[in-house]
């Protein structure tokens, strides 16, 4: 076949694809239609990230799987990788879904936010091309800026990090001049403010320093400030506009929430930030500080889900779209488990120590990570489908629903299944390594050979395979559910 050939065949695949989900884009307004283009680029990068995902966790079993073509190390930064930017992407977008409706205007930069759009995924897709295509080398000042920066999480060569800056600043230009030009709220307010810290946050990750511990240091800063702090407050925020516009629940009441909630984070969540520094060379008093305010952390995340129970059950779980409703429950009780009790449970100086750097820091990291943000960001896809066959019911007697809910199941079963072994790995690791050999050499690998180790590794395989399923699952239910769906959703009225 000629590149003309492939080239038409492709065309026409394309066009039986937009043929067989009937998606109508006209059902949106622009600033919709900018979102549900990032959603889709999330949606991607999350299947990435489960694929690589996988890849990982077989090679825990069979350590010779892929040699020499994929090292664990970059199945493992892309997996990550992925699903921090995902995550970003999902926000972007729920932040551009919210902000029309919220502003009462048009967004400002819309010209500008699809360029933007492009310029991000064209370099999320080169820095993985390069992530796969260049594993190993030398480690010089070119490859900070060209390759990789080795440092987790925020892995994303320099170049790439100076885009993301930019791509960021328009975004917070879009966000603040829509509202500046339309109207502000307390929602509006908490927004940008949020985005201000999220900003500043990310500059503090991109500077690199030879003392390991100045360098573990401010590469915290990043990643705790992220998730335990700006993440959370963007989560309120989202989460306090979609019970107001799927539940009905007054303005007043969520943003009094809000407003608790962000002053709960804030003042446990920045301190908190102390539970990363007991053992990376820091002075003493970061045992008691980051001890103390950590232990506090898990308030606002109960605040946050006696709010969304509380909406819900005055609202008797009145709704138009049950599937985005059933993850924002799933969302309320994810974070506070993930995030506050598995938090909890090993941030107290005295067990860190035995736990620290194990598979206990995983199972957190998984259950966290998915209850708190994938969870909220699946419920923003179902809204978005929702209004993307233009408002229609998906509500009790929505046709092919049992897709929705058992990839919900499967989805929630397999990481909560994957926290389990995980757990249970680390436990094993904190009594053998720790307790026992006193964190020796010769102990890691006591641990890590011992039975109940390595069969958690495969029942953590398992539940990933669950997992995975569920979200091919959930893609083919967001690629099809209320296609045929004639009953339309009946608003429900802001008070
Ligand atoms: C949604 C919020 C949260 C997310 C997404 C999250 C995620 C993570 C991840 C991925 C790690 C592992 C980092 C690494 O070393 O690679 C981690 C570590 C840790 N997290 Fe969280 N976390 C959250 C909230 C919390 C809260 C509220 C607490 C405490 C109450 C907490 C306590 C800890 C501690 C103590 C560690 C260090 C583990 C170690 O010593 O190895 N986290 N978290
Ligand atoms: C198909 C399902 C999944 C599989 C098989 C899987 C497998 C893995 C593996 C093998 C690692 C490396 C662990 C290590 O170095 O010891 C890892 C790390 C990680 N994964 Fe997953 N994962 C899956 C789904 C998820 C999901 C859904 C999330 C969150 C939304 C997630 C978040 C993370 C995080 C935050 C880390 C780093 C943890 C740490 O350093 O403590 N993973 N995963
Ligand atoms: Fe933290």
């Amino acid at each position: 076949m000629n590149a003309k050939e492939l080239c038409e065949k492709s065309r026409a695949s394309m066009s039986e694809f937009k043929t067989w989900v009937a998606l109508d884009v006209s059902n949106l307004s622009p600033g919709q239609q900018l979102a549900v283009k990032y959603f889709s680029v999330a949606v991607i990068l999350f299947f990435a990230q489960l694929l690589f995902g996988m890849i990982a966790a077989t090679q825990f079993i069979f350590p010779n799987f892929l040699y020499g073509w994929l090292d664990f190390s970059v199945n493992r930064m892309v997996h990550i990788n992925a699903m921090v930017v995902w995550m970003l992407y999902g926000f972007i977008g729920c932040t551009y879904w919210l902000l029309e409706e919220e502003s009462g205007t048009e967004i400002v930069g819309l010209k500008l936010g699809e360029l933007a759009f492009w310029v991000l995924t064209g370099a999320v897709t080169l820095v993985v091309l390069v992530y796969l295509l260049i594993q190993t080398g030398a480690g010089k000042d070119s490859t900070l800026w060209f390759i990789n920066e080795g440092r987790e999480y925020i892995e994303a060569p320099r170049w790439a990090d100076i885009g993301i800056v930019i791509v960021m600043l328009i975004f917070f230009y879009n966000v603040v001049a829509t509202f500046s030009k339309g109207k502000w709220s307390g929602i509006a307010g908490v927004l940008t403010l949020d985005l201000v810290a999220l900003a500043g946050m990310y500059t503090a990750g991109m500077f690199y320093m030879t003392n390991i511990t100045h360098e573990q240091f401010w590469w915290w800063w990043v990643i705790h400030l992220w998730v335990e702090a700006t993440w959370e407050v963007l989560v309120g925020v989202i989460m306090a506009w979609s019970l107001m516009k799927l539940l009905g629940v007054k303005r007043q009441i969520v943003t009094t929430w809000l407003y608790i909630e962000v002053a709960l984070m804030f003042g446990s969540g920045i301190l908190g930030l102390g539970h990363h520094y007991f053992w990376i060379g820091t002075p003493e008093y970061w045992l008691a500080i980051g001890g103390f305010f950590s232990a506090l952390e898990p308030i606002p995340l109960v605040a946050m889900v006696v709010h969304a129970m509380y909406d819900a059950g005055s609202h008797s779980f009145k709704n138009s779209n049950h599937p985005a409703v059933a993850w924002i429950i799933a969302q309320a009780f994810g974070n506070f488990f993930g995030a506050g009790v598995w938090g909890f449970m090993h941030t107290l100086p005295q067990i860190n120590l035995y736990t620290h750097g194990t598979q206990w820091s995983a199972s957190h990291g998984h259950l966290a990570f998915f209850g708190a943000y994938a969870t909220i960001n699946i419920a923003f896809f179902y809204l978005a489908i929702q209004h993307w066959r233009g408002g229609v019911w998906m509500s009790g007697g929505t046709a092919n629903a049992w897709r929705w809910k058992w990839a919900l199941g499967l989805l929630n079963a397999g990481v909560l299944g994957m926290t389990i072994a995980l757990l249970i790995a680390g436990y094993e690791q904190s009594f053998i390594e720790r307790a026992t050999e006193g964190s020796s050499w010769g102990g890691y690998f006591a641990a890590q050979n011992h039975p109940s180790f390595q069969s958690a590794m495969v029942w953590r395989w398992f539940f990933g395979l669950m997992t995975f399923s569920g979200l091919i699952l959930l893609i083919w239910d967001l690629l099809t559910i209320g296609k045929d769906e004639t009953r339309k959703v009946q608003e429900i009225i802001q008070h």
